[in-house]
């Protein structure tokens, strides 16, 4: 037997404990030494039955992915998978009972559906996550499935990866029975109850399994859910073909499907894609040269100054979290406003079913308006969302400075500006951070944690941990003019302009900009978030703007016409009273004539060159923004994007897919605009250096990589 598996006797029964922290993933070593105990607990006399039990704060969380991503660029599985143990469990002579705590995710739930009973504790987890990852349960998942759980639930699990609840599955029949207390007594008793008994194999189950007529409504519905909620995605559409094939064919058969698929699914891109996206969201909480140990401040206490959308969204993330607010306004109108704004989102999420009624009181409780920065006197932290603006920036930061006792945390929301001017107001610079909440922040999952060139370690552990707390991805950056987000997202936004100006429709471009997989087209964007928003920032910054170097006409222009997007019912588009967006020949007129006053040339544009204008565009920047360090590696750049700007992630991020299409590649195309549309697209020497020498992002490290 291995280390990880570990066969003790407990009278009668027969134990086997799988130890592979921190989550018994399924990797070489562990099926081995499953197989082993289970054949020693067969052979031996002594037991009449054999409970299978996780050690550590989990059951199985499933396959190991680190073997998957090995096997996907190329090398021998080191193990043979779950395939050849399942049945011999199957067939194990004494009843086999799975013990499940923490998660049965993946290829743990597909081992637990293998035994013949299964117990939980009351907070056990089951799911099949694999979609996820772009791929499918692949150890017959989707055929024990829906013949315990029948096609509805299992349709769902596989489709969406979706847990549910060990309450849901002792209702669905995946579970046998709920262990309050000590599971692994619980499950020995339990073992010896059945004994002698039947032990029942899910895969010679048929009476869930429905019938052609009614099932048909189901599997429609599964994918148009699917193709609604994760369009583009591959994975869910072939979880349902498989759940399907498990209601017409023989067990064995649908097994041999799911597995063609399942190797289909391994060596897709999009796979590739989302196991470096699930790496990647744990790796950007890793930085470099601020270890794990570094010890982070208490928050028990938050100020928010400014109580606009942003200010209102971020009160109400630190308050879901079970922290206090104290939100603060310059006067009394302002903070009404705000109170009442919170107070609405709130009802929406109580009427959308997200919170229950009497969660949102506990929450509004958790938040105390206040005019007073007196206030403040107290708080482990303050984020200042205030209109972004240096000299009112500095004024609050000097403000706040005096009034908050030494060591509290002093963040800026801001999305652009330099958090070491803003820190210099200050005599604490070391506790001066950004913390850059997307709009709308109490829904959008990405925080970018802005380091200034003063920030202290402890500072940033403390951001980190607290986005953590909150429920947010935390990525650390450097100090730039807008960052990593919005610094990228500048020439994203300038080419989608720009190809307008030179001859495509705006629902073209943002049409293939959706259909690439972006949440929202890149003016459509614009619209939602404001068009003022940038016109106000690119007034304070035109003095920066290189003289003679092409800069897109439309915004300011539609701006000055009040067509500020979605909030005036007009900007790219027309929008409706429920503010759906039309197109507006006006618009595309309106350009056509300004486009010929400027002289800009008219031709035809085709979708490919749209996305790849758009998506080299973000690319290249992000070329900069690795060599520079701002961003700490390629995939920091990725995470920040699928969470924060919309990016695809089946894609994986824009470095991700740059890596994926070959530097090779998106060099040459850049160069090809750069000879066209001239030095906007000058390559990153980091592009170009990685493009010859066969490099990727992914590999690339700075030397002494810190976003500081
Ligand atoms: N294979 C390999 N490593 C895994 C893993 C798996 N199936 N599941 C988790 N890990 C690793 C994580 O990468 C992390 O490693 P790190 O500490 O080096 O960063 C560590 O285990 C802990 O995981 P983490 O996600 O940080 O812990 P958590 O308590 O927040 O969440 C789970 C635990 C199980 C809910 C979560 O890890 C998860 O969903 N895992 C994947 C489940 C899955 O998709 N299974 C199907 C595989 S096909």
């Amino acid at each position: 037997m291995t280390d990880l598996v570990h066969l003790t006797q407990q009278g009668d029964v027969a134990v086997i404990t799988i130890n592979n922290l921190p989550v018994n993933a399924l990797g070489p070593g562990v099926i081995e030494g499953l197989a082993q105990a289970l054949r020693q607990a067969e052979a031996d006399k002594r037991a009449s039955a054999v409970v299978i039990i996780g050690g550590g704060r989990t059951f199985v969380a499933g396959a190991d992915i680190h073997e998957f991503q090995r096997v996907m660029s190329g090398e021998a599985p080191r193990t043979e998978g779950l395939l050849s143990l399942l049945p011999a469990i199957e067939a194990c002579t004494k009843p086999v009972v799975m013990a499940i705590h923490g998660n049965a995710f993946g290829g743990g739930l597909e081992l637990a559906l293998a035994g013949h009973y299964r117990v939980a504790t009351p907070d056990a987890q089951v799911g099949q996550p694999e979609v996820k990852l772009g791929l499918i349960p692949g150890a017959g998942g989707t055929q024990r499935l829906p013949r315990l759980a029948g096609v509805a639930l299992a349709v769902e699990m596989c489709a969406t990866g979706n847990p549910i609840s060990a309450a849901q599955a002792l209702k669905a029949g995946i579970l046998d029975r709920l262990i309050e207390g000590d599971l692994l007594a619980g499950a020995i008793a339990f073992a010896r109850e059945v004994i002698g008994k039947p032990r029942p194999k899910a895969r010679d189950r048929s009476e869930k399994l429905g019938t052609p007529e009614t099932n048909a409504p189901i599997f429609a519905a599964a994918r148009d859910a699917a193709q609604k909620k994760q369009r583009g995605w591959k994975s869910p559409q072939v979880a349902i073909e498989l759940v399907e094939a498990a209601t017409r064919l023989p067990f064995e058969e649908g097994l041999k499907l799911e597995q063609a698929r399942f190797r289909e699914c391994l060596f897709s891109d999009q796979s590739k894609a989302l196991v470096h996206v699930f790496f990647g969201e744990r790796e950007v909480a890793k930085v470099p040269d601020i270890p794990k140990e570094t010890p982070a401040l208490p928050v028990n206490s938050v100020g928010v100054v400014g109580a606009g959308t942003m200010g209102g969204g971020i009160a109400m993330v630190f308050a879901n979290a079970g922290i206090p607010v104290l939100l603060r306004e310059v006067d009394q109108a302002a903070l009404d406003r705000g109170m009442a704004n919170i107070q609405k989102n709130y009802a929406t999420s109580v009427q959308r079913g997200r919170f229950t009624q009497q969660f949102v009181e506990e929450r509004l409780r958790l938040i105390k308006p206040t005019l007073a920065f007196d206030s403040f006197a107290d708080v482990d932290m303050v984020v200042e969302a205030v209109f972004e603006g240096m000299a009112l920036k500095k004024e609050v930061f000097a403000q706040l400075d005096k009034v908050c006792r030494p060591g509290a945390i002093l963040a800026s929301n801001t999305s652009t500006l330099s958090i070491d001017e803003i820190a210099s107001a200050t005599a604490r610079p070391d506790a001066v951070i950004g913390t850059h909440f997307f709009s709308p922040a109490n829904v959008m999952r990405l925080l970018e944690i802005v380091r200034g060139k003063a920030t202290g370690k402890q500072t940033i552990a403390t951001c980190m941990q607290v986005a953590k707390r909150v429920g947010k991805v935390g990525v650390l950056v450097g100090n730039c003019r807008g960052f990593v987000g919005n610094r990228m997202f500048h020439p994203y936004r300038r080419e989608a302009q720009f190809l307008v100006e030179e001859g495509a429709n705006p629902e073209a471009v943002d049409q293939a900009l959706y259909d690439f997989g972006m949440a929202m087209g890149a003016l459509a964007t614009g619209d939602l978030a404001g068009l003022d928003v940038g016109w106000r920032i690119r007034k304070e910054y035109r003095h920066l703007e290189r003289p003679g170097v092409r800069q897109p006409l439309t915004e300011d222009r539609l701006c000055e016409m009040g067509r500020y997007g979605q909030k005036t019912g007009a900007g790219w588009y027309k929008y409706d009273e429920k503010r759906r967006a039309i197109p507006d020949p006006e618009v595309t007129q309106l350009v056509r004539r300004w486009a010929a006053e400027a002289g800009i040339e008219q031709r035809k544009i085709t979708p490919a060159e749209i996305v790849d204008r758009c998506i080299f565009a973000l690319v290249n920047e992000g070329a900069r923004i690795l060599e520079e360090g701002i961003a700490l590696r390629a995939v920091d750049i990725d995470i920040i994007y699928l969470n924060g700007y919309g990016f695809p992630a089946y894609r994986g991020g824009p470095m991700w897919y740059a890596d994926t299409v070959g530097l090779k590649k998106v060099y040459g195309r850049i160069c090809e605009f750069r000879e066209r549309h001239g030095e906007l697209w000058d390559p990153a020497p980091l592009l170009q250096q990685l493009a010859e020498t066969g490099g990727t992002f992914a590999a690339f490290r700075k030397p002494q990589t810190a976003a500081a």
